[in-house]
This record gives structure tokens, sequence and C-alpha cells, in this order.
């Protein structure tokens, strides 16, 4: 399958809607959440696929594979593109 190229912008809207609430602004981390910001768009990708898909990677994957489940292989493409250059900004 083609990878799709994902759009940074929709991305950041998308990562606001839900995914700030537990991963912090543009994804440095909160407390027991991990920091997802900095990271290879392979390496977000293949773990929002794995979490959608159902399998557990760590201790709270029952909470992302929650928040996964209803991620379309765009938002996954755009959300990815968004964290590998987001960066924690105040005025974010
Ligand atoms: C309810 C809190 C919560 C929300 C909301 C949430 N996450 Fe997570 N996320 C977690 C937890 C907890 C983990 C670690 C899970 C584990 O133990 O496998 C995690 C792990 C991840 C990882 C893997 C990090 C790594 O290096 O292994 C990625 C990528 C991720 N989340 C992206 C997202 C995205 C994108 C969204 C929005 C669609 C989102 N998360 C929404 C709590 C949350």
């Amino acid at each position: 399958m083609q990878a799709l190229a994902g759009n940074a912008e929709a991305g950041k809207v998308r990562y606001n809607k839900t995914c700030i609430n537990c991963h912090g602004p543009a994804g440095k981390g909160a407390a027991s959440y991990p920091k997802i910001s900095g990271k290879e768009v392979s390496y977000i990708t293949d773990k929002l696929k794995t979490y959608r898909s159902g399998t557990k990677i760590g201790p709270n994957s029952g909470l992302m594979i929650m928040m996964a489940k209803p991620l379309t292989d765009e938002e996954i493409a755009n959300v990815s593109a968004y964290l590998k250059d987001a960066k924690y900004d105040v005025n974010n």
C-alpha cells in the first residue's frame, strides 16, 4: 500500500481535539503519558496502526487502543506528520 503523505496542519487540528488531553501540547508528554513529538513519521504511524488493530504495546495500551480505533489512515498520516516537527511553545 502506498504511504499517504501526511498534512501536518490537518494533523495538528486532529491532535488538538483529543490527543492533547493526555499527551500535552505539541506531544510534549505529561505525567505518565509519553512524549510523542520529534519522532519519525514511520514510528508514530506504526504505533497508531498497532493500537488500532487492538494490539497491546505497553501496560496502558487499553487507553490508546480506544483512542486509535476511530482513526482513519489519513488521520494517522496527518497526525504523524504534525508530531514529527511539533515543538512545544507557550504560544501554541
Ligand atoms: C486517555 C489518554 C490518551 C489519549 C487521549 C491519547 N493517548 Fe496516546 N498514549 C496514552 C498512553 C497511556 C500511552 C502508553 C500506552 C501503552 O502503555 O502502550 C500512549 C501511547 C501513545 C503512542 C506510543 C508512544 C510510544 O513511544 O510508544 C502514540 C504514538 C500515541 N499515544 C499517540 C496518540 C495520538 C495520536 C492520540 C490522539 C488520536 C492519542 N495518543 C491520544 C494515552 C493517551
